[in-house]
């Protein structure tokens, strides 16, 4: 247990982020069958199942996709059966935040805005240019997203994804190529961070492995690594042989 404001919160269930956002804050976004999960398919790609599944698990979540559908099993510590076949594979590190150690670097007098449904056109084009990692047309559902505008144009941006219990997970770290090196991610990264603690939880995040540069800049903000995942997903058995690609 570790403390977070005033409450203990169990790190544990940051083994299983998608299964514990999917029964529980994000419970409205799913669809289930059996013990399996997944999002809603304009929300999220990712899936779960338990974490240590049974052959029927595995039947329940093909049932749940649909035959030869991706199944983005994100950071989970599973291994589907043989006929299942590799989509992607992504070595990366998740991190999380002590909230009382201050974040570090000098803050950045930017002009942060909270972001709603008028902008997910601008959301859904700057992180085409960026790719953080997948956004989808419903993902800003998932929690709260701020951003920086300038001349009109959305050029930084990043907000709340997976909520396991205890936790909220930032995402969508994102400066557009013009505009960065001036502290755009630090200081929307820093607004995240404020408004997950001031609700008595903690922050974490996952980042690809490769990517050192926003690691650097994550671990100058207060974050550390807490385990290293690997990003997988697999194609579910049947269906047509179209190509799969990583979201
Ligand atoms: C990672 C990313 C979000 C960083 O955005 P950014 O707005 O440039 O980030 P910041 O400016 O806050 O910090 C980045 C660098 O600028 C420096 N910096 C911060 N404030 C500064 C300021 N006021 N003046 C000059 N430099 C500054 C930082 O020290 C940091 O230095 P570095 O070059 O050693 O890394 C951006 O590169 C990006 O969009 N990358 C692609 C998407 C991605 O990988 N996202 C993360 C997914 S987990």
């Amino acid at each position: 247990m570790v403390s977070s404001g005033d409450a203990d919160v169990s790190s544990t269930v940051l083994d299983d982020p998608v299964g514990e956002s999917l029964r529980g804050h994000h419970a409205h976004l799913a669809r289930r069958v059996g013990g399996t999960a997944a999002y809603l398919p304009e929300v999220a790609t990712f899936a779960a199942v338990l974490l240590e599944p049974t052959p029927s698990d595995w039947a329940d979540l093909a049932a749940l996709l649909g035959p030869g559908e991706l199944a983005d099993l994100f950071s989970a510590s599973v291994e589907p059966p043989a006929d299942w076949a590799p989509v992607f594979s992504l070595e990366g590190v998740q991190m999380v935040a002590d909230p009382r150690a201050p974040a570090g670097g000098v803050p950045v007098a930017a002009d942060v805005v909270e972001l709603g449904p008028a902008d997910v056109a601008d959301m859904l084009a700057l992180t085409g240019v960026t790719r953080p990692g997948p956004f989808w047309s419903r993902t800003d559902e998932l929690g709260t997203y701020w951003g920086v505008r300038e001349n009109g144009v959305l050029v930084a941006m990043a907000g709340e994804r997976l909520r396991p219990p205890g936790w909220t997970e930032i995402s969508a770290v994102s400066t557009a190529p013009q505009a960065r090196g001036r502290g755009l991610a630090s200081a929307l990264v820093r607004t995240a961070m404020r408004h997950v603690v001031d609700r008595g939880e903690r922050p974490f995040l996952h980042v690809a492995a490769e990517n050192s540069g926003a690691i650097a800049l994550y671990e100058r903000l207060g974050f550390e690594v807490r385990r290293r995942v690997r990003f997988h997903g697999h194609r579910t058995p049947g269906g047509t042989p179209e190509a799969l690609v990583r979201p």
